[in-house]
């Protein structure tokens, strides 16, 4: 059987790693998108492609999904997952520098706008295809004092939907997900609530509620939950979901 392709941006790390070695273990051939190109070609694997690509840049996201289609063929399923917070003085709308403002918009809007353009030819070409944007639940609730990231992620849940609308009949799906907190890099050690409800994992469930963000925004307990119940739960339901968009297991 002929192997599927799929591109995962931002795959070194963390959600994008965990799902890069999914559909690896679904027979896909990955070409996963980052900024080092090095770390990138260790997740893709020997198999797959890595491509040092930056998804706020048009040029750059261009020439990654060309070398895709020379080298593995055509992309049947993209992950948008590369997303930034903005560091820490992405606060409150007064406090955020213009700057870093169109820098949190760039990758986690402008790099799904730009992965998805460039893929969708292929797409529409095959009458097939899998866009899942990886939103979070601050594109649905306000995460406080995080003024660019919670609009950036509002606009990845509308673009999702916006794809969704435009390229159903075309054979082509789109979701976006909205994960609430998942212990990745984003949460330096001790930075992470106790555990209990509310906090993932990228490789298996864990928990937690209440304690402080990085950057000193406090984390809720009630939407920690909430997070926890419109989230993806664990590693089972990140596995289904992504296998169910894309036609696997
Ligand atoms: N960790 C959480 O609690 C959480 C919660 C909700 C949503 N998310 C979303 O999940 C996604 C992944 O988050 P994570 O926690 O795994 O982060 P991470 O920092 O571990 O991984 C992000 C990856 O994206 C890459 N990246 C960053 N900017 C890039 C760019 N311009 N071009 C290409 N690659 C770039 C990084 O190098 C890194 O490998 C993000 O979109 C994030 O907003 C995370």
């Amino acid at each position: 059987m002929e192997r599927r392709i799929a591109v995962v941006t931002g795959g070194v790390s963390g959600i994008g790693k965990a799902i890069t070695e999914g559909l690896r273990a679904q027979e896909f051939r990955v070409a996963v998108f980052d900024l080092d190109a090095d770390a990138a070609a260790a997740a893709a694997g020997p198999d797959g492609l890595g491509v040092a690509v930056d998804v706020a840049d048009a040029r750059s996201v261009d020439a990654g999904v060309a070398a895709v289609h020379a080298t593995l063929g055509p992309v049947q399923v993209l992950v948008n997952n590369a997303g930034i917070g903005g560091g820490p003085t992405a606060g409150r709308c007064h406090e955020t520098p213009v700057e870093v403002w169109e820098h949190v918009q760039a990758v986690n809007t402008r790099g799904p706008f730009l992965c998805s353009r460039a893929v969708l030819p292929d797409m529409l070409a095959a009458g097939y295809g899998q866009i899942v944007t990886i939103a979070s639940i601050n594109g649905l609730v306000v995460l406080p004092g995080r003024c660019a990231y919670t609009t950036s992620k509002g606009g990845a849940v509308m673009f999702a939907k916006s794809l969704a609308v435009d390229y159903g009949r075309f054979g082509i799906r789109s979701n976006a997900i909205c994960p609430g907190m998942v212990r990745t890099r984003w949460w330096p050690p001790g930075s992470m609530p106790a555990p209990g409800r509310g906090v993932l994992d990228p490789v298996g469930s864990a928990g937690g509620t209440g304690g402080d963000r990085r950057g000193g925004v406090p984390a809720r307990r009630g939407p920690a939950g909430l997070h926890e119940r419109r989230g993806l739960g664990d590693r089972r339901r990140l596995d289904r979901a992504v296998a169910a968009r894309v036609g696997g297991a």
